[in-house]
């Protein structure tokens, strides 16, 4: 298809005429089949829901597709309507477009959607197993049509995937106004999202999939290095680094999938189980992972090749995570760091794989047998605890990945708590994001270059060492490790071959790196050093985006990681700062009513507005979260934020006071 036809397509929408059916095709990585939960007339309900994007002159044929799909998937997808013209990002000046912020997202969306990126890209899922940027393929064509008509005095509302339409609003205005799964509280649990999203009225947005920020597991593989690399720090005794140590997890799909390069980056040995062999492939093909093994025998005797020469080398073991911590357990060998990445925020569709069923009886089970499978897995969660617990008694460090291992752990009765009814290991952001980064405004910011052009990347790295070595000269000796390790990351991207998809680069950075590093790239696109706007943004799970107990606020202990003000109030304060597009979620990382978050995404086009805008924006979507872990007494935090008011003198926050816990002594 050449760019007209591409262009057309675009701005046609849903097109008038039935477009034919696809077969189904097997080579692709499908969503796992949904349980059936719709009652008979629900399920009348959302083919009903469905029909409402097509002219009724097709209601006939496409009611028995979708019923068809409704059984057979246990979702309606709409796969009649996948476009036929390639998915991927294209330069921002190949969409058909009336304003370049609209231009930007079609990108942005298109790249979430990426069969090279997307874990799911038929079913419109980018990553975690149901991560959706859209519901059905006739939401992303009236979504792509809107865009491709809108001018910069219209915002478009998506509601959960839907686009309800466009609306006159102003130039300082987003542009794109997202929610997903918004519910009233008391309908959040799994099953709810099973039963709405099977209606077709909610999804799952995760966090930058259904805001279109996800940049494929790079946008994971830098918060992963500085995570292994700190945990490494917590294990070693004498500065000796990571050399010859061994780091055991699962999981090689959208996030996880960055384990094993993060783990060769930090100089490790990684190991990482991964039940699904197309995943396996994936990572394998695009050299994420070094070497491949179905043999646990063989696993064992590469580990002790690899630790005799303290080589850093990253493994996929494919097959169950249980069966490979079983044999460490029975091995010997020295394991010094350990995690888990399933998808066990989504435990019973498809998240996590129990030990002793095939991939493919899983799936079986998951759809038919749904209360057998709960319980299979909960055996297995259990079996995996006490492998890990042997493996810990020997001095393995442990953390839970934010992924809700200890939460269904803890709930499946496995020995994962202590006496106290807290958890028997830490949370990496309890022990290590936290306190180390988020405290401090260092969260993963991002850019993407919406010229397409791999220079660009390369000249915005480096506009980025510079802007950060000349802020280390001055860094505080308490953000100096951090700033180390960012400049470290910056300057050996480009060699790690990171870019999938379109050409991205994550970078964790505080405040003033945030905001340095991009008037320094509006400067560059207005001087025409750069070829073309540049897309900013950041992962959700950030210091200010995300309130979310078991991850994120984790290290709030002040009672208050059950409220998501802030998360709520980021979005609301990103909207009129000027950001190009907001979003909120429900559900991202640890699962559908855990968490809330949101994220936003700024164009830069080189203009004077956008320098007012970086700093306006930028300064509240990380000052808002310091302010919170500050009110709740973390010392990170209050040193940070006292350090920001005495830079902006606007900026005045209300500082705790501090208690001297033997007064609370004898009260009760
Ligand atoms: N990487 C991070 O920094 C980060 C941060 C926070 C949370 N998480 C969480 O990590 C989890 C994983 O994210 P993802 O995007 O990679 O999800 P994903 O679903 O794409 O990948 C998980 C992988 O685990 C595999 N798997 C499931 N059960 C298994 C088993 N028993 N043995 C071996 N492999 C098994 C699946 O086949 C799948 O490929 C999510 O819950 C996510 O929220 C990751």
């Amino acid at each position: 298809m050449n760019l007209n036809e591409f262009q057309s397509a675009i701005k046609q929408g849903i097109p008038a005429a039935l477009p034919p059916e696809l077969p189904y095709d097997t080579d692709i990585n499908h969503a796992p089949v949904r349980k059936d939960i719709l009652s008979v007339s629900d399920k009348k309900l959302a083919i009903r829901n469905a029909l409402r994007y097509f002219d009724v002159q097709h209601h006939a044929i496409l009611a028995k597709e979708f019923a068809e799909e409704l059984k057979n998937y246990g979702r309606i997808y709409m796969f009649r309507f996948r476009p036929q013209y390639a998915m991927f990002a294209r330069p921002i000046d190949q969409y058909p477009a009336r304003c370049q912020q609209a231009a930007a997202i079609m990108m942005m969306i298109q790249n979430n959607l990426d069969p090279a990126v997307a874990q799911h890209p038929y079913e419109l899922i980018t990553y975690g197993g149901n991560g959706a940027v859209f519901q059905n393929w006739a939401q992303y064509l009236f979504t792509m049509k809107y865009l491709s008509e809108m001018t910069d005095e219209q915002t478009l509302v998506m509601y959960s995937g839907h686009p309800m339409g466009l609306y006159p609003s102003h130039k300082e205005a987003p542009r794109v106004v997202v929610t997903n799964g918004m519910m009233i509280p008391n309908y959040s649990k799994p099953d709810d999202w099973e039963r709405f999203n099977a209606l077709g009225v909610t999804q799952y947005g995760q966090m930058t999939a259904g805001s279109y920020m996800y940049i494929g597991p790079q946008g994971i593989v830098h918060g992963t290095t500085i995570t292994i690399l700190n945990a490494g720090r917590k294990v070693e005794k004498t500065n000796e680094g990571l050399a010859g140590k061994l780091f055991v997890t699962s999981g090689l799909g959208g996030m996880s999938g960055a384990q094993p390069k993060a783990a060769v980056i930090a100089g490790a040995i990684g190991i990482v189980a991964e039940i699904n062999p197309k995943a396996v492939h994936t990572r394998f093909s695009q050299g994420w992972v070094d070497e491949v093994y179905d043999d646990l025998d063989k696993i064992i005797e590469r580990i002790r090749e690899a630790k005799a020469v303290k080589k850093a080398v990253s493994i996929a073991y494919q097959g169950n995570i249980v069966d490979l911590w079983e044999k460490l357990a029975d091995s010997g060998i020295d394991v010094e760091m350990g995690s888990d990445q399933t998808s066990l925020h989504n435990p019973w569709a498809g998240g996590y794989y129990p030990a002793g069923l095939t991939f493919e009886e899983s799936k079986q089970m998951m759809a038919y047998e749904p209360e057998k499978f709960r319980l299979k897995v909960q055996e297995s969660l259990r079996r995996q605890v006490v492998a890990i617990n042997r493996l810990t008694a020997k001095g393995m460090y442990f953390f839970d990945y934010g992924n809700a291992f200890l939460l269904e752990a803890s709930r499946a009765g496995a020995d994962i708590m202590k006496s106290d009814g807290t958890f028997r290991y830490p949370s990496y952001v309890q022990d290590i994001m936290g306190p180390m980064c988020f405290d401090y405004g260092f969260g993963p910011f991002r850019w993407v270059c919406a010229s397409g052009d791999p220079s660009d990347l390369d000249l915005t790295d480096q506009i980025a060492i510079n802007v950060l070595e000349k802020l280390a000269l001055e860094s505080p000796a308490e953000i100096m490790q951090q700033m180390h390790d960012n400049i470290r990351w910056i300057r050996e991207a480009k060699q790690n071959k990171l870019v999938v998809g379109s050409q991205a680069r994550i970078l964790y950075a505080d405040c003033d790196g945030r905001t340095q590093i991009a008037t320094a790239f509006n400067e560059a696109i207005r001087l025409g050093k750069l070829k073309g706007p540049i897309v900013l943004g950041r992962d959700h799970h950030d210091v200010s985006g995300t309130d979310s107990p078991y991850r994120e606020t984790s290290n709030i202990y002040d009672g208050s990681s059950f409220t998501a003000d802030m998360a709520v109030q980021n979005f609301v304060g990103d909207s009129f700062r000027g950001a190009t597009w907001v979003s909120l979620h429900n559900g991202g990382g640890v699962g559908w009513g855990e968490v809330i978050n949101g994220g936003f995404g700024m164009l830069l086009d080189g203009s004077p507005e956008c320098d007012r805008r970086i700093n306006m924006m930028l300064h509240w979507d990380v000052n808002n979260g310091i302010s919170r872990r500050s009110w709740a007494r973390n010392e990170g935090a209050v040193f940070s934020i006292k350090r920001a008011m005495e830079k902006e003198p606007r900026l005045k926050v209300t500082l705790p006071q501090m208690v001297d816990d033997q007064l609370l002594e004898n009260l009760f």
